[in-house]
């Protein structure tokens, strides 16, 4: 009888699907392509587009919160190094952590 029920009631489904609301056109507008984004300038800014931009975009960057101090960017910038790998010289990473602190670290004024 189950079966029955169920042979009967898959064509009143197709037809009920078939029939649905016709698929609604939906346009929206995507977000402002950011791909030219360049650091500011400053004293690291070259080698931190260097050598911050070989994994992910420098949005990551500019993305973190401000205000964050200097020792948040030490720490970035080592983790970059000792946790993914980022063949960076100890005397590049300290310039580049430096420069970020200068440029990020600040609250927005
Ligand atoms: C070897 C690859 C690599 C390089 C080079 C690299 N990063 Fe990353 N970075 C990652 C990975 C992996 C993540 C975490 C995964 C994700 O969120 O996509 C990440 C995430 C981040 C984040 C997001 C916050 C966080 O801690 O997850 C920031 C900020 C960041 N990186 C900054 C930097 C800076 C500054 C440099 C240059 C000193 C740099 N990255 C270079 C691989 C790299």
């Amino acid at each position: 009888m189950k079966i029955r029920l169920l042979t009967l009631a898959s064509p009143l489904v197709a037809i009920a699907l078939a029939t649905a609301a016709p698929t609604k056109v939906v346009t929206y507008a995507l977000p402002d392509d950011v791909e030219d984004f360049t650091l500011p300038p400053g004293e690291g800014a070259d080698l931190a587009a260097g050598n911050c931009a070989g994994c992910h975009s420098l949005d990551y960057i500019r993305t973190q919160p401000r205000g964050k101090g200097a020792q948040f960017w030490k720490d970035e910038v080592h983790k970059m190094v000792a946790v993914y790998g980022a063949p960076i010289e100890p005397v590049d990473a300290e310039m580049i952590a430096k420069y970020l602190a200068e440029s990020y670290g600040h609250p927005v004024p």
